[in-house]
């Protein structure tokens, strides 16, 4: 595996690997590597034949106040994982690589409306620095796919929506989402969780099912979302919100609507959770 910090260097060498006619498979990270980062690499290596991983904690993203000096950083244990997957490049950017006039400065990419709700509406701006910094990192790597967590269902719909609005030639890859034994997603957030609210965090996902089994059995969209926010509030959550959508276009669903999506975001003592279930109604 080759790190590189230059974003030229790794322009130049994929350009020759394009010349060559290789595929180029994307996964890009904050770091902090888990099991879920790493199923998405596992994706990329069956479907290209060159595995670019990027590791950049992008500080357009974090708002004021979100602690991005305390995001994790581990990026010698992150090496030595991507190694052991055996991919071809890691792209390990600094701050001044990407934004070199500073964060404030440099020009954004905005995806209108899917942006603006759940996740969006408690943090402005967040997905406007996702999908620049993802844009960057695409012209950086010029993959032919990319491959994103539903974990972040939000975020991978915005990302799609960007490619198929600018007309980028890359293909986004959804991968499923990677839980702990006990159903919980996991995520960086969750090393801040004590024991036991790591035990009582899986109550998120157990919701989140008896939500979408009560949806099956005929329960009206509004009763069943009332009643998980009731179930979740009683187990000691606060809820950022529980929303049952239709799936592409991340706005409630109508009776109407068959492909949907459970989304929930709930703060449970420090951190806050993110969960989501796809279901298909017949
Ligand atoms: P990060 O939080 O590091 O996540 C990188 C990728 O891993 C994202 O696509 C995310 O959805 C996925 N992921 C995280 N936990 C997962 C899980 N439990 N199962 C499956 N996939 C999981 O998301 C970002 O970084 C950034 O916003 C980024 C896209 C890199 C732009 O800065």
């Amino acid at each position: 595996m080759k790190i590189i910090q230059s974003a030229k260097q790794l322009q130049q060498e994929i350009l020759l690997l394009k010349q060559q006619e290789k595929k180029i498979g994307f996964v890009p990270t904050m770091g902090n590597l888990h099991q879920g980062h790493l199923s998405l690499v596992d994706i990329a290596k069956t479907k290209s034949d060159i595995v670019v991983a990027s590791i950049f904690v992008n500080p357009m993203q974090f708002g004021q106040g979100e602690d991005l000096d305390k995001y994790p950083r581990t990026l010698s244990e992150d090496i030595d994982k991507l190694e052991a997957l055996e991919i071809d490049y890691l792209f390990t950017p600094t701050n001044q690589e990407i934004y070199p006039q500073g964060k404030d400065c440099h020009t954004s990419v905005e995806v209108n409306r899917l942006s603006e709700n759940l996740c969006g509406a408690s943090r402005p701006g967040h997905f406007r620095g996702v999908t620049t910094v993802v844009n960057i990192l695409f012209n950086i790597v010029q993959p032919d796919i990319a491959v994103f967590g539903k974990k972040d269902y939000q975020q991978f719909q915005i990302i799609k929506a960007m490619v198929k609005d600018l007309m980028l030639p890359i293909q986004i890859i959804g991968g499923g989402i990677i839980r702990e034994d006990n159903g919980l997603a996991m995520s960086s957030r969750n090393m801040y969780l004590t024991e036991h609210q790591k035990i009582e965090a899986s109550y998120l996902r157990k919701i989140i099912l008896s939500t979408a089994e009560s949806i099956r059995q005929g329960m009206s969209f509004s009763q069943a979302q009332l009643e998980a926010k009731e179930h979740l509030a009683s187990k000691g959550f606060k809820i950022d919100y529980f929303e049952i959508m239709g799936r592409s276009i991340l706005q409630p669903a109508t009776q109407q609507d068959k492909k949907l999506l459970i989304v929930a975001a709930a703060w449970l003592g420090k951190p806050k959770l993110l969960d989501n279930l796809e279901i298909d109604l017949v």
